[in-house]
């Protein structure tokens, strides 16, 4: 590194040449005050906080570079009564409101006020009355607090290279806006959030705080990542996508989870929900971003690479092949040790194959993602159904029991044991092995989830002519996701919400199910469900069939030997995952009852990290797949986004579905995911959120101890 030789207050230093004074000093531990100064920006030497004294000259820091044998001074009488002028005149039009400042506490000005000392009073004070813009999303706009910092336009010019921000003129008064006032989505914005995170101010600010109660910054900067079970890094594999790097996509889910593909299929996408750039238009399609880049993977980048701790010389029994089991077999394996998966069935999988039909999740797709897995060198025995899972204690130091909950629930309502009623776990199963289900033509389904919209579609499928679901919630809280009961609906199911099930009609057969009207539904603290009726309001279905599908619970008896909460779970401790039995665990539907998917992979990843403690490892179950980002030179360039044309109003790329005539009547894939052309676009939508996460946090007095105790 080519250094110079200079000395800030009578202290030698050898810093970088070309660089600025005010970093020399910062970077050495010597504070001085700054304001438009920004670590990742280039200086703009507007504000005048840092003037410091230099060859006899007075003059801003940040616009100074350190010259071989320079001798710089940074506060005496001069430098002080200059500052407090330029503060003062700062501060003119500045509201005096700090302690209703929804950045109080956090605002760089107000620190720099404490640092320097009181300064109001000498100057006329003006209100600029700059009506606050608060129509965009994401950001609200209050220049009133603006101290012309120029920060943010910085921040969205070259470190973005967006350049959304320009200085606006109303009247005598200067303020950041828009090209012609428009709104941001009009003026192209990316909405990355640079220009909040680096107002020293408040002037430009997040709508709603990201640290709120409950989560970190980077929980609300991200809350796709947040929202996701195994808090997958969303915005950095998108990125990849974007770049067409499938192989680094893939390898950033996988150092969270083993199932890519199976999620990029069928997962719940509570991401989606949480995406900001739904307050922009429409939340990405991140589901099948994830599709995409796992079926464009070659997995060069993490398949035989990765985590394998040498053998611990400790056996570990899983009992249950699913999403929680596999996951949990697949990390404890990486831990080194010697692990064994019992399953009842003949195929590994658990609900991915026995209760979610092929027409959604590919019976291939799951297969080929279990067998990566085995493929660690896990044993497998399947058609074992494990009765005693105590008894494998004397074989094993640790068993993990992760058996779901494949037990459906029959109501206790009149009817309800005719021929023709059949249980939601038995029905699926017993279609995904291809036996007889024993369903007649006309199907009634009673329940609001996923599940129950797997049963009437794999009901239409089998034959059924009629097949309508009815369920309590009323249309917007019904529990399934809207793709299903739109999809449903499209076969030609018809779907009664809101409705209560009185009881099944017949005498030894089904012959239909009366239904009332529900006025209100809730459940009260005990999780009981309250119901009010409409009076009068009965009404009948005809039907030959009738399918419970109001939840699964395990299907475990006192023989197992283990303690049993409510509906029939095995009670652990929460953090732990271990029962009272020394050695024995337990994770996913087994002890929360049904969740989704992910949630079920995400407690086998924990339950892994918990069960390789026990066994002595050190629980980091962690690893490094993907590239490792070189943060120091990813900015700028990782974080230079560039301009993007209507960027706010392109549109979520739809997925290819497979028409509704088409399909009803097999069990092919209804959905194909993005196409190709559009998966580009669909990856450039990403607000990319996370970026703003790496830029630096301007540096504080607070900061430098040994200067704040000389004060
Ligand atoms: Fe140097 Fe503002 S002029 S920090």
């Amino acid at each position: 590194m080519n250094t110079v030789h200079i000395v800030i207050d009578g202290k030698d230093l050898d810093v970088k040449a070309g660089k600025n004074v005010l970093d020399c000093a910062l970077d050495s531990g010597i504070y001085i005050p700054h304001l438009c100064h920004h670590p990742d920006l280039v200086p703009a030497e507007s504000c005048r906080m840092c003037i410091v004294q230099a060859e006899g000259r007075i003059v801003s820091s940040c616009a100074l570079t350190a010259e071989d044998g320079m001798s710089i001074t940074t506060n005496n009488e001069e430098i002080k009564r200059m500052r407090i002028l330029a503060l003062e005149l700062l501060l003119t039009a500045h509201p005096e409101d700090c302690t209703t400042c929804p950045k109080y506490g956090n605002c760089e000005l107000q620190m720099l006020i404490q640092y320097i000392g009181p300064t109001t009073g000498r100057l006329k004070m003006r209100t600029k009355g700059i009506k606050t813009e608060d129509r965009n999303p994401l950001f609200v706009h209050d220049m009133n607090r603006c101290v012309l910092c120029g920060r943010c336009i910085r921040a969205c010019g070259e470190l973005r290279g967006v350049g959304a921000l320009v200085y606006q003129k109303k009247d005598i008064e200067v303020y950041v806006g828009t090209l012609h006032n428009k709104l941001l989505i009009d003026a192209d914005c990316r909405f990355c959030g640079a220009c909040a995170e680096v107002c020293p101010t408040g002037a430009i600010r997040d709508k709603i705080s990201l640290a709120e109660e409950g989560r970190t910054k980077e929980d609300g900067a991200i809350p796709c990542k947040f929202a996701c079970p195994a808090h997958t890094d969303i915005p950095r594999y998108i990125r990849y996508v974007r770049e067409g790097k499938h192989e680094e996509a893939v390898a950033v889910i996988r150092e969270k989870l083993p199932f890519p593909k199976v999620l990029g299929h069928i997962c719940t996408h509570v991401c989606e929900i949480n995406c900001r750039r739904k307050e922009v238009n429409q939340a990405m399609s991140i589901r099948d971003i994830k599709r995409y880049a796992a079926e464009h993977d070659t997995g060069s980048l993490w398949k035989g690479k990765g985590k394998q701790l040498p053998s611990s010389g400790k056996k570990v029994c899983v009992i249950g092949g699913g999403p929680t089991g596999l996951t949990a077999a697949y990390y404890l394996r990486k831990q080194g040790h010697d692990v064994t998966l019992k399953e009842a069935m003949p195929d590994v999988g658990g609900m991915l194959v026995y209760g979610i039909p092929a027409y959604r999740l590919p019976r291939q797709v799951v297969a080929e993602e279990a067998l990566l897995i085995i493929d660690t060198g896990i044993h497998i025995e399947t058609n074992v159904r494990v009765k005693k899972p105590l008894d494998l204690l004397k074989e094993f130091d640790a068993i993990l029991i992760a058996i779901g909950g494949h037990a459906g629930v029959r109501l206790p309502i009149e009817g309800n044991s005719l021929q023709g009623v059949i249980l939601n776990t038995d029905f699926l199963r017993n279609a995904s092995m291809g036996v007889s289900t024993g369903i007649g033509k006309k199907v009634i389904v009673l329940g609001g989830g996923n599940v129950a919209f797997d049963c009437a579609r794999t009901a239409k499928r089998l034959g059924a002519v009629e097949v309508q679901v009815a369920c309590l919630e009323t249309g917007e809280t019904m529990l399934a996701d809207d793709e299903e009961i739109e999809g449903a609906q499209e076969e030609g199911i018809k779907v009664y919400p809101g409705s209560t099930f009185e009881q099944i009609t017949g005498s030894i057969f089904v012959t239909g199910v009366d239904f009332m009207k529900v006025k209100s539904f809730s459940f009260d603290e005990n999780r009981r469900a309250i119901i009010e009726k409409e009076p009068d309001s009965g009404w009948h279905i005809k039907a030959d069939t009738v399918i419970f599908a109001v939840g699964q619970r395990p299907d475990l008896s006192a023989e197992a030997g283990l303690e049993l909460g409510r509906g029939n779970c095995v009670v652990v401790n929460e953090k732990s995952a271990s029962t009272k039995l020394p050695g024995v665990f337990a994770a996913g539907d087994v002890v929360y009852g049904t969740k989704s998917v992910v949630e079920a992979i995400a407690a086998g990843r924990s339950a892994a990290s918990e069960v390789d403690h026990y066994l002595g490892g050190d629980g980091d179950i962690s690893e490094i797949l993907a590239p490792v980002e070189d943060l120091d030179n990813a900015i700028p360039q990782a974080g230079y986004i560039g301009p993007c044309p209507s960027f706010g109003s392109l549109r979520r790329a739809k997925a290819v579905l497979t028409d509704a005539e088409t399909r009803r009547s097999n069990f092919l894939p209804v959905d194909y995911g993005i196409k190709p052309e559009d998966i580009s676009g669909e990856s450039q939508r990403c607000l990319q959120c996370d970026l703003r996460l790496k830029i630096r946090s301007p540096r504080r007095w607070v900061d430098y101890t040994e200067q704040r105790e000389a004060r």
